[in-house]
């Protein structure tokens, strides 16, 4: 069994400090095992006892008081894959940038140094002033991953910069960091919320092509493709619209969600999300007929047997080769391609056909693919095709999304 992940979340002396309840259950939600240090200004906003009720855990303020377990920050560093700051005091933020271990949050944070997250959140004067902005540059240079504070009205009234970045921001960049971490990618990003303010459009799942009422065509697609897609996207910071299909997955949190049932209804919607994107993926298995008729009733043995025999068949649109057809330069589209034989070859066909900046080809039938956890892929582009390992869906999401990025920032 793969052991959860584990986040170690410093919560320091702000106003803020009652968000941190919401990132623990951010991350709870997400498979985290969360562990909370606070300061001791800290508990003045919120108590040990929440934290405590919430992570199931005791929680510690102070290296010392506790003889079985003599070298906390130690431990605490150790044991955890990420230490994240969130609120981050500009008090804290100083000392931790200057190496001061004066309490159980900084000596931990000095001995977790390549592993820490640090969301600051303070009055915009203190984060605008010289010596702020010189911490969180020191901090920058030494790989320690920022989450920039939001604009908008302070606890103090001031209007400007030093809000606590949005609790979903902190949940997917600590998830991201994660992701990078796990993929064991040597040269994963410090700063991994390389898709904020783009906009990332995903079709997944099956389409259900309806002969009456309570009968259709459809397919294999369980929509983890899709969804594994859409939730690195919004873990790296981007808006996301997933169109799904009938699935059993849970909607994931953070993500504009629009179920659909159709290949018309699928069209309908991605088309008006397409021109928004910058990223459209087309991860949905969409069935390219659907019947003719559809019967208003269920169709009845011994009444409408003709009916029930031949079911006569119309094409649905292409919906990846349309919109594709329509995008404008710089927006980028990754289709895929399900085959059975030849996969790469036949992707390469598929490829001049759908107008698209890169075809994922897959090997599909014989129990591959489709509604596997893994599967084996090669990215096919106009003038490549690389063949990836077999690998889970979630790490070839994290390998399109590197891809996508990758020409979005090279403006290709
Ligand atoms: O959902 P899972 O269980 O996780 O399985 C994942 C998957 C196997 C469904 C996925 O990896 C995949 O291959 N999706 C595309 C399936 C498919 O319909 O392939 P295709 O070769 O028939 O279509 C090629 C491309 O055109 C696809 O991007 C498809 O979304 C798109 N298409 C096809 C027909 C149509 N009418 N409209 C489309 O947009």
């Amino acid at each position: 069994m793969v052991e959860p992940k584990k986040i170690l979340l410093g919560v320091t002396g702000c106003i803020a400090a009652y968000k941190s309840c919401e990132i623990v259950r951010g991350l709870q939600k997400a498979g985290v095992d969360v562990e909370v240090v606070m300061t001791e200004s800290a508990t003045e906003f919120v108590g040990t006892a929440t934290f405590a009720a919430l992570t199931g855990r005791p929680v510690r303020t102070s290296t010392f008081g506790d003889l079985a377990d003599a070298i906390p920050h130690i431990r605490l560093a150790e044991s955890c894959d990420l230490l994240l700051i969130a609120p981050c005091t500009a008090n804290v933020l100083a000392k931790v940038a200057c190496g001061v271990a004066d309490d159980l949050l900084t000596s931990t944070a000095l001995a977790a140094h390549d592993h820490l997250m640090v969301a600051p959140a303070m009055n915009m004067h203190m984060y605008e002033s010289p010596a702020t902005q010189a911490n969180l540059t020191t901090l920058a240079e030494r790989g320690v991953a920022l989450i920039e504070p939001a604009s908008g009205r302070l606890a103090c009234g001031d209007v400007g910069q030093g809000k606590l970045a949005p609790v979903e921001d902190i949940v997917a960049a600590a998830l991201a960091w994660l992701d990078g971490r796990s993929a064991s990618r040597a040269d994963a990003p410090t700063s991994v919320l390389d898709l904020l303010g783009k906009h990332v459009l995903v079709t997944a799942g099956p389409t259900r092509e309806r002969i009456d009422p309570v009968r259709y065509l459809t397919n294999d697609s369980s929509g983890k493709m899709g969804y594994a897609l859409a939730e690195a996207a919004a873990r790296r910071g981007a808006e996301v619209t997933l169109v799904s299909g009938p699935v059993a997955l849970d909607p994931p949190s953070g993500i504009n969600v629009i179920p659909v049932e159709s290949a018309d209804e699928m069209f309908a919607a991605a088309r008006e999300a397409f021109p928004e994107a910058d990223i459209a993926i087309f991860a949905a298995a969409v069935a390219d007929v659907r019947p003719k008729e559809r019967a208003g009733r269920k169709l009845k043995k011994g009444v409408d047997d003709k009916a029930l025999r031949i079911i006569e068949l119309e094409e649905n649109p292409d919906i990846l080769a349309t919109l594709a057809a329509t995008k404008r330069p710089g927006q980028i589209v990754v289709g895929f391609a399900a085959e059975t034989d030849d996969f790469i070859a036949n992707a390469r066909k598929k490829f001049a056909s759908k107008h698209a900046d890169l075809i994922v080809a897959n090997e599909v039938g014989r129990g591959k693919a489709f509604s596997q956890d893994a599967m084996t892929v090669a990215l096919v582009t106009s003038d490549a095709a690389s063949e990836l390992p077999h690998s889970s869906k979630r790490e070839i999401a994290v390998t399109i999304l590197d891809w996508a990025h990758s020409r979005l920032a090279n403006n290709l």
